[in-house]
């Protein structure tokens, strides 16, 4: 289990902040720095490699950068599903290279980032993990305000309740997705 040195992780938010600026406004940059957070509360709870699964957190959405223009609703997003996993993978990749990490390390960063959003696909426990995390980073409203519509803000609750809810598996986790999720419905009435 390794540790994320914080000059690292500094070197990492430094490349990643540039292009998160680029992505979905008001939505990737504070949504990416949720999912770490997240993913660092899990860690500190279930355990973990810190270096794999917190640069992951950071590198995870870097593909949306400038593929929207405007805020995006729950249509956009899904239209570009499949392009921002491919893409944040080349992305992360180039980034890695110019750091310290091992080229296994960077194989499984670059694979979680490429498949981080195929839920039915995710089998292992980083996998999982990254999921968790992305998905408490969107419904945490302390930390993020959501840029969907109400309509959009229903639908995508429709999801993680039948998609994403079952695949979490750590406890932490499961626990703090259920008070997000009653906390979303009292506000979506
Ligand atoms: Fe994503
Ligand atoms: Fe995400």
């Amino acid at each position: 289990m390794k540790r994320l040195e914080k000059e690292l992780e500094e070197k990492i938010k430094a490349r990643v902040v540039e292009l998160l600026k680029k992505g979905r406004p008001n939505w990737d940059l504070p949504h990416t720095l949720a999912t770490v957070y997240w993913m660092k509360k899990l860690i500190e709870v279930e355990g973990g490699d810190e270096k794999i699964l917190v640069s992951t957190m950071y590198l995870h959405d870097i593909g949306y950068s400038g593929l929207f223009g405007k805020v995006a609703g729950y249509d956009d997003v899904n239209s570009a599903w499949e392009k921002h996993q491919e893409i944040g993978a080349l992305k992360a990749r180039e980034i890695l290279a110019d750091l310290p990490f091992s080229s296994e390390e960077v194989e499984e960063i670059v694979h979680l980032v490429g498949v981080h959003d195929k839920i039915d696909l995710l089998k292992t426990k980083n996998e999982i993990m990254v999921m968790e995390a992305d998905t408490l980073g969107q419904l945490d409203r302390e930390r993020v305000v959501s840029t969907f519509s109400m309509e959009d803000r229903e639908r995508f609750l429709d999801y993680v309740e039948s998609k994403r809810v079952p695949r979490f598996q750590t406890k932490t986790g499961k626990n703090f997705l259920k008070e997000f999720i009653e906390k979303e419905k009292e506000v979506l009435g």
